[in-house]
C-alpha cells in the first residue's frame, strides 16, 4: 500500500504538472494535427509523474515555491515521455502496451511516433527556456537547460539506451558494473536531473545540501530501474500497464537476470536506504522525498 501522505502529495504534483503540460502541448486542432495528437497521446496518458514529483519534492525540501518549478517539472516529463515513445518502437524494445494503452506507434504509426518524440524533446527545452514563472536568474536557467540536455543526451539517457541495445543484441555476458552503468544512464540520469533542476532554482543553496540531494537522486535513479526490472518479472501486466516478461524474451540486461530476484530486491532496498541517509540533515520539509524513496523500491507499477 502506498503511504496516504505520499498519495496526497503525488496527486497534487500530478494535477499540477498535468495542467501545465496541457497548456504547453500544442493544440490538437492545429496543423499538423496528427503530430499534435500523437504528442498529447504520449504525454497525457496515465503516467506516475515521478520525475516532476521529485522536482517539486526537492523544491519543498529547500523551501522553494512550486510555481517556480512548473517549467522544469514539465520539461523533464516531456523528455521522459519522448524517451518512452522511442523506447517502445520496433527498432528498440518493440512494445505494444504502454500505460495500459497502445504504444504511440501502434495508436498512430511509426513515422509519427518518431516525430512526436523529436517534437516532445524540442518542446521540453522550449518550455524551460521561455517559462516566465522560472524566477531563476539567467545563469541558473542556463544551468537547468544544460543539466537537462546532458541528462538526455549521449552521456545520459540516449547513451544509456544505446548501451542497453548493444548489450541485448550482442548477448555478451555483462558484469554488475556494466549493468549498473547502463541503468545509471538510461534511467538514472533523468531522475537525477529532476532533483538537480530544483536545487539550481534556489538562489543561495548551500553546497552541502545540493550535494546530498544529488546523492539521494543518484541512488534513487538506479533503484527505480532495478524495481522496473523486477516488475517486468513479477508485476501484473494489468497493473504495470506494460507487457510483463518482455525483458527476458528480448534478452535484456536486467538485475533479476544477472543477480536473481532476491538479490535484485536487496540491491534496490539498499539503494533506497542509501538515498534516505542523504536526507538525514534535512527537516520535515524533506518528507515527500523520503516517502518517494520508500515508494520507488516497493511500488507495484
Ligand atoms: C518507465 O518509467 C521507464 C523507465 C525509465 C523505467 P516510469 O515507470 O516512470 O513510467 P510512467 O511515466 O509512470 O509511465
Ligand atoms: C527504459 O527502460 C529506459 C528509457 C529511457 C525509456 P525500459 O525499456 O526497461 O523501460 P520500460 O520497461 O519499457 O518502461
Ligand atoms: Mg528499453
Ligand atoms: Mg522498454
Ligand atoms: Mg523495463
Amino acid at each position: 500500500m502506498t503511504d496516504p501522505r505520499l498519495q496526497t502529495f503525488l496527486a497534487e504534483c500530478q494535477a499540477r504538472v498535468v495542467s501545465a503540460l496541457e497548456t504547453q502541448l500544442p493544440d490538437p486542432e492545429i496543423q499538423p494535427e496528427i503530430l499534435h495528437r500523437a504528442m498529447r497521446y504520449a504525454v497525457l496518458g496515465p503516467g506516475k509523474r515521478i520525475r516532476p514529483a521529485l522536482t517539486y519534492a526537492a523544491g519543498r525540501a529547500i523551501g522553494l515555491d512550486s510555481n517556480v518549478l512548473d517549467a522544469p517539472a514539465c520539461a523533464v516529463e516531456l523528455i521522459h515521455a519522448y524517451s518512452l515513445v522511442h523506447d517502445d518502437l520496433p527498432a528498440m524494445d518493440d512494445d505494444d502496451l504502454r500505460r495500459g494503452r497502445a504504444t504511440c506507434h501502434k495508436a498512430f504509426d511509426e513515422a509519427t511516433a518518431i516525430l512526436a518524440g523529436d517534437a516532445l524533446q524540442a518542446l521540453a527545452f522550449q518550455v524551460l527556456a521561455s517559462d516566465e514563472a522560472v524566477s531563476a536568474s539567467t545563469p541558473a536557467r542556463l544551468a537547468m537547460l544544460e543539466t537537462l540536455a546532458r541528462a538526455s543526451g549521449s552521456r545520459g539517457m540516449a547513451g544509456g539506451q544505446a548501451l542497453d541495445l548493444v548489450a541485448s543484441r550482442s548477448g555478451q555476458d555483462l558484469n554488475l558494473a556494466m549493468l549498473e552503468n547502463i541503468h545509471i544512464h538510461k534511467t538514472g540520469a533523468l531522475i537525477r536531473s529532476s532533483v538537480r533542476m530544483a536545487t539550481l532554482a534556489h538562489p543561495r543553496l548551500d553546497p552541502e545540501s545540493a550535494y546530498h540531494l544529488d546523492r539521494y537522486a543518484k541512488c534513487l535513479g538506479l533503484a527505480f530501474q532495478i524495481r522496473d526490472d523486477i516488475l517486468d518479472v513479477e508485476g501484473e501486466t494489468a497493473v504495470i500497464g506494460k507487457t510483463r516478461g518482455k525483458d527476458r524474451a528480448q534478452g535484456k540486461a536486467t538485475y533479476p537476470a544477472l543477480l536473481g530476484l532476491a538479490e535484485a530486491r536487496e540491491k534496490a532496498d539498499a539503494l533506497g536506504k542509501e538515498s534516505l541517509r542523504n536526507l538525514e540533515d534535512f527537516d520535515e520539509r524533506a518528507d515527500p522525498l523520503r516517502w518517494i524513496a520508500s515508494y520507488v523500491v516497493n511500488r507495484d507499477r
